[in-house]
């Protein structure tokens, strides 16, 4: 079944649904992404008091303060050394009246400070730049008093924890290493700090206790390939985001060399993910055409909409993908859509309606170039060139319930992406699976489950579920399987249990389903997918349909 069929049959089966008018609409108000500047991209290690001085002057002078961009984040290079009593202090050339003096010029301009640290001794600078005074600064047997000193003593708002000396070194476990540390910052600190976790890959579902953000990739850089890479890096990770914590997919390369188009659908998607947006730019020699990006209010309104939420896949089709995800009001009638075209030529888009959950006359709003388009009643037709972008905000008549949830988009509890155990639950593409990925290693342990928290249903009632799946090859990994197929899969709804043992076993099937009749309440329901003591087989998603009768 491939994907285009999989939404024109949903989208019949929701037609001919009852489906009521009423949508429930619950306002939320969670901290937005942070917002503000970095000196990485531009300077690496080669910072200074006055240019970090000049960069803060430079974004209330241009407007990008009043824009929203509050945070002033110092990235490595500060570094001097630390002495014999423990005590750190700052690069004698480049910050020679230490730090405290810039954290207060910032806070004089209205802005917040951002610092940088290390989990471990020795800082990424002093591995990858050469930079010397990076060694023996990092948190590790420091985390208190250098908790005191950035944020009692120095007035810091925010820092950024790098994982350099840590991982490669020290080879610290990442868990325990950052809970250690952000433990100490929460004992030691007279307030609130905004804290960003860097370890290049979706760290695991622990982070979300101890960070406001944590980066999800390797470094960015001003090239279209990191672009594709970190954005297709977040696709799938929507569901561990939300509640005020951000996926970080790193600071913006927006004015250092991308093409226009290209700066456009960084910026655009960055704000459809509710990333952090830290500009990365020379802010005293910014060009014209970055600035009028950076401070679009209504992209800007997406990123930092209260709802708190990231956009999710909805169709993929023919290399292009249609993001959706609510604004304004949870399960309202608006909605931020965007089609991402990441391929070298140009791709038509044709999203019926139902696809976003919208029914009757839809009103568009293209939110990149602040203009009114032609309202839709079916579908949304557009041709996107090669590494384009179009981003609305849609306003339908009504809401209709979802019919379809993809097991890529659920919460994966055991999600590894540090790939830490062997063998992991993990995305896996298959061409004809619902939107070409699929969900595999699920299962084998009481903890290893797919979570849908919020599948919605207007009135409650029995729905059927069709479950489908794609037998998994055997083998994978080097496991032996045993011969006969004992994977199961456990399916529950609101804590309903139905296990399903007579799968089909044989990959070359492709997609197969089950059906199961379920209950749903009025509101939201937790459908919870797994296999406590066997393997799932991969699977790809499922669709509630209400029972007619
Ligand atoms: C790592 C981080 C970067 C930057 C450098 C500093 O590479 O991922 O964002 O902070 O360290 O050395």
């Amino acid at each position: 079944m491939n994907n285009q069929n999989l939404v024109k049959r949903v989208a019949l089966f929701c037609a001919i649904g009852t489906i009521p008018l009423a949508v429930s609409s619950r306002l939320c108000n969670f901290d937005p992404p942070v917002m503000g500047w970095s000196s990485w991209n531009t300077y690496r290690v080669n910072i200074s008091e006055s240019l970090i001085k000049k960069q803060a002057d430079a974004m209330v002078s241009l407007g990008l303060k009043d824009a929203g961009y509050l945070y002033i984040n110092i990235d490595d290079g500060f570094f001097g050394y630390r002495d014999d009593e423990g005590m750190l202090h700052t690069h004698p050339e480049r910050f020679p009246n230490g730090m405290k003096v810039v954290a207060d010029y910032i806070h004089s301009l209205g802005l917040k400070a951002g610092i940088y640290s290390e989990a471990g001794s020795n800082t990424c600078g002093s591995i990858w730049d050469d930079d010397k005074n990076g060694i023996g600064v990092g948190l590790y047997g420091f985390e208190r008093q250098d908790a005191d000193l950035f944020f009692n003593k120095w007035g810091f708002d925010f820092i950024k924890i790098d994982y350099c000396g840590a991982g490669q070194q020290l080879e610290l476990e990442e868990e325990e290493r950052y809970t250690y540390i952000v433990d100490a910052i929460r004992e030691v600190s007279r307030h609130n700090i905004s804290l960003n976790i860097c370890r290049w890959a979706y760290p695991g579902t622990w982070v979300r206790n101890l960070a406001r953000s944590w980066r999800i990739s390797g470094d960015i850089s001003p090239r279209w390939e990191s672009i594709k890479h970190i954005i297709s890096k977040n696709m799938y990770l929507s569901a561990f985001a939300g509640e005020g914590h951000y996926n970080d997919m790193d600071m913006l390369e927006v004015g250092r060399g991308l093409k226009p188009e290209e700066d456009v659908t960084h910026f655009g998607m960055w704000c459809m993910m509710s990333s952090p947006l830290l500009i990365g730019c020379d802010l005293t020699s910014i060009s014209e055409p970055a600035m009028k990006l950076l401070t679009n209010p209504e992209l800007i309104a997406i990123n930092q909409d209260p709802l708190g939420l990231q956009a999710y896949i909805v169709q993929h089709e023919g290399g292009g993908y249609v993001f959706v995800k609510d604004v304004e009001h949870k399960r309202g009638t608006v909605r931020a859509v965007a089609l991402y075209n990441p391929t070298d030529t140009v791709c038509p888009f044709n999203v019926p309606l139902s696809a976003i959950e919208l029914e009757g006359k839809c009103r568009l709003r293209d939110i990149v170039n602040r203009k009114d388009v032609a309202p839709v009643d079916k579908s949304i037709c557009f041709d996107v060139p090669a590494h384009g972008v179009r981003i609305f905000r849609v306003e339908g008549k009504k809401r209709v319930e979802p019919c379809i949830y993809e097991a890529e988009h659920a919460f994966l509890n055991d999600f590894d992406d540090l790939a830490k155990r062997k063998r992991s639950v993990a995305f896996m593409p298959f061409e004809s699976a619902s939107g070409g990925m699929t969900v595999t290693n699920l299962g084998g342990h009481k903890d290893n489950y797919a979570l849908w928290d919020e599948v919605y249903s207007e009135n409650g009632g029995i729905y059927k579920m069709t479950l489908y799946y794609v037998p998994s090859e055997k083998g994978r990994g080097g496991i032996r399987e045993p011969s006969v197929n004992d994977r199961r899969i456990e399916v529950s709804v609101n804590g309903n249990m139905f296990v399903i043992k007579q799968l089909e076993s044989d990959r070359s099937t492709g997609v197969n389903k089950v059906e199961i009749p379920v209950e749903l309440h009025k509101g939201y329901n937790v459908v919870k997918i797994g296999s406590r003591l066997t393997f799932t087989p991969d699977i790809d998603c499922f669709t509630l349909i209400p029972d007619e009768k």
